[in-house]
């Protein structure tokens, strides 16, 4: 092993940085072969009958082949992750755009010559490794770079605070947050008792809660979410300089959610529909992107923050310290298997490299214990490092030895340092200029297990947040707090949440409030009880534009998903200029009618079926074009699960293109629109009317590119009064 390792380092060089890894994972790779052998290479001669004595006689215990292959079997699975474990990975690479060599001595970070491999992987924190991609929750964010140095893991998550402030509550959060344990219900969702009862009496989760309820925590793929290390981190000089700093990730494509509704469909139609997300584009070459950020803080400057940085319920406001861009990651290949990469990688939050240090987060310190001690039983041992995708592909020796499954032969007599009888000199460590150096810094109080002060503002942040948002995102998070509230029992669990939340701003509390049978909040009621602290900073903004999820006029639609709705006697030649002007946008276009096949064209020609209104119903698209035909229309109008994904599309707010009869389906299935064919309804409404001659100058597609890019209209009226 260690001889591909070296072999590997050495090939590591300017731009093929991204294959290094490929390269040492070469190794371990088998291709399908038609060859069947046990375990120890004997050539298997039937796989289809067991040895018995008789044809109709007791199976043999002697029969080696069928033990062995049904106790691998039995013995397949290992324990999923305690938290995280629904997840998808993919390969890929990260380039640094400039030197960070004035604040870093990290190697990947000096060089834009350098690809550094990485791994990454997304998940959800509660549900099991089964459940459902799009449910309410958290999504980690764990980016492995196989660096010169060793790997540096940046295990975050899409949101920039967490829950609560000290390690020592982190098994309490996840208790509550999990399935009740008397009836293991329910998978993957926040909305029962034990959480919101843990929630409620924890005030200095209500940040954290204002970000779990709004869309954020609903992402329409995980190619469009941001990433974050939450935790104040440092970075060290080569002068032996420290400086603060915040992680980021940016996605290319925007950050962009699905309405509540639909990620609730997405579960039972297709609860693989992130994990299919991320495959489909690396498969069909649009290679997600995200640049990577950071929020460096002058050295003693953290001090006026207004708010202590080691605190991980805090954000630092982008318009306080703006993050700059400082390279890009590419996820390019997917897996060759998802067991020995994605589920077998090994994550650590102190899995570091020269040049990044912790800092004292009393949340991250006791990360730094947890990880490698949960994969040691997750993994069966102390040799995990030696699988192959945790490998390292720079050289890794010590003299730690043996334990379960040990891969390396170590040869010689020597497991021990300092020795003579390795080479024969002496082999010591002792201060080395070169490796790691924990950041020298002194350790300023007595031991204690209390929590500074300025931890004790749990609402400041809170309110920058609510205030920040736009008036549909606003209008979402209360629909959330109502949503999941509603499923909480017990009214005083329901009376205590909303009390809290009178204290991030008193409207929201009684909008929450409105619809649970409860009191209207009482902030006076939140503060009498036991564990509320009110030492609330100021903020020293109102508003902080980067907490809304950016909303750019994107420019380019790749990999949306648009569905074609289609019955005999469509009018195909406008179908067809939408569907090339789509195309050459990188958009997907798929026909859906009411069974598979084909319909037939106006014009007396088949056109090909991809998908039923059934199987691939209106969450499963972007964007929607009902093309004209009168007979089309009338055959569309009669089919319930054709008028219920036309509702369903505009309900959840997405672009609707209509030709011709198309806007006449429309408009008799009550929606207040236009219906003048001269007129196109302007773009950013997300709903387009259109004639044939304006789809076939081309300015129809530009329309509805325009309104795609955009993503969702969340702003369009009275979606409450559709039945869908
Ligand atoms: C004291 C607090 C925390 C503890 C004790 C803790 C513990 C754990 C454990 C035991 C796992 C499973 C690891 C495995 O089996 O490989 C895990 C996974 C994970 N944790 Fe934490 N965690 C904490 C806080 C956080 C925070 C604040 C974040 C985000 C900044 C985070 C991000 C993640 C991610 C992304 C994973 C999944 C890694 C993967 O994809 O394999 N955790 N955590």
């Amino acid at each position: 092993m260690l001889t591909t390792k070296r072999k590997v380092a050495s090939s590591f060089k300017n731009g093929d940085g991204a294959k290094t890894k490929f390269q040492q994972l070469e190794a371990n790779r088998e291709d399908a072969v038609n060859l069947l052998t046990t375990n120890q290479g004997l050539q298997i001669s039937d796989n289809h009958n067991s040895l018995k004595a008789g044809p109709r006689g007791p199976t043999l215990m002697e029969d080696f082949v069928l033990r062995e292959k049904l106790t691998h079997f039995a013995h397949e699975r290992i324990p999923e992750r305690a938290v995280y474990a629904r997840g998808s990975g993919a390969h890929g690479f990260f380039k640094p755009y400039k030197s960070m060599a004035p604040y870093t001595t990290a190697g990947f970070l000096q060089d834009p010559g350098i690809e550094t491999p990485v791994f990454v992987r997304f998940s959800s924190i509660a549900g099991q490794a089964g459940s459902a991609d799009t449910v309410r929750d958290v999504r980690g964010f764990a980016v492995k770079f196989y660096t010169q140095q060793g790997n540096y893991d940046l295990v975050g998550n899409n949101i920039p605070v967490f829950f609560v402030q000290d390690a020592i509550k982190f098994p309490d959060l996840i208790h509550s947050l999990k399935p009740e344990p008397q009836c293991g219900m329910p998978q993957a969702s926040s909305g029962h008792d034990t959480f919101w009862d843990f929630a409620s009496l924890m005030p200095e989760s209500t940040h954290m809660l204002m970000w779990t309820m709004s869309d954020r925590a609903v992402p329409r793929s995980f190619r469009m979410m941001e990433g974050f290390g939450v935790h104040a981190f440092k970075f060290v000089n080569a002068g032996g300089d420290a400086h603060f700093v915040k992680f980021h990730w940016k996605p290319k494509l925007g950050v962009h959610a699905l309405a509540w509704d639909e990620a609730q469909k997405i579960a039972g139609k297709d609860p693989d529909f992130h994990r299919r997300d991320l495959w489909d584009a690396i498969e069909s070459g649009n290679f997600p992107e995200w640049e990577l950020g950071v929020q460096i803080i002058d050295a003693g400057k953290e001090g006026e923050l207004g708010f202590d940085i080691l605190d991980p319920t805090k954000l630092i406001p982008e318009s306080q310290v703006p993050v700059q861009l400082i390279g890009r990651l590419t996820l390019n290949r997917n897996p060759d298997n998802f067991f020995a990469e994605t589920e077998q990688i090994a994550f650590h939050p102190g899995h570091l490299v020269p040049g990044i240090d912790f800092s004292n987060d009393p949340l991250l310190q006791g990360r730094l214990f947890s990880y490698s001690d949960t994969q040691r039983s997750r993994l069966g041992g102390a040799n995990f490092h030696e699988i192959p995708i945790n490998r390292s592909v720079c050289p890794m020796h010590n003299f730690q030895r043996d334990g379960v499954h040990r891969q390396a032969i170590l040869k010689g007599r020597v497991a021990y340092e300092p020795n003579t009888l390795g080479n024969g000199s002496e082999f010591r460590i002792d201060g080395a200029a070169q490796g790691f150096k924990g950041l020298s810094e002194p350790i300023e109080s007595p031991k204690t297990r209390g929590r500074n002060l300025s931890f004790d503002d749990h609402f400041s942040q809170a309110t920058l947040f609510w205030n920040s948002q736009s008036n549909a995102e606003k209008d979402h998070i209360v629909s959330a707090f109502r949503f999941e509230l509603s499923k909480v029992e017990q009214a005083n669990i329901r009376q205590r949440v909303v009390d809290n939340l009178a204290h991030v701003d008193m409207k929201l509390a009684s909008r929450v409030a409105a619809t649970l049978g409860i009191s209207a909040p009482d902030p006076k009621a939140a503060a009498g009880r036991l564990g509320f602290k009110d030492h609330r900073i100021l903020n020293k903004l109102e508003e902080e534009p980067s907490l809304r999820m950016p909303i750019k006029p994107g420019t380019h639609v790749k990999t949306r998903r648009v569905a074609v709705l289609i019955a005999d006697g469509i009018e195909p030649a406008t179908v067809k200029r939408l569907q090339l002007d789509l195309a050459s946008a990188g958009a997907v276009c798929k026909t859906v009618s009411n069974q598979l096949g084909s319909v037939s064209t106006a014009g007396g020609r088949q056109m090909q079926v991809d998908h039923t209104f059934c199987t691939m119903p209106s969450v499963m698209f972007d964007a929607i074009i009902i093309p004209g035909g009168a007979p089309h229309i009338e055959a569309l109008r009669a089919m319930g699960d054709a008028v219920h994904f036309v509702m369903e599309a505009y309900k959840h707010c997405k672009p609707i293109c209509a030709v011709n009869e198309g806007v006449e389906l429309l408009a008799s299935l009550g929606f207040a629109l236009g219906k003048n064919l001269e007129i196109v309804v302007t773009p950013t409404a997300g709903v387009i009317l259109a004639d044939s001659r304006k789809v076939m100058d081309g300015q129809v597609s530009q329309d509805f590119i325009a309104a795609m890019a955009l993503h969702r209209h969340w702003d369009r009226p009275n979606i409450n009064s559709i039945a869908a």
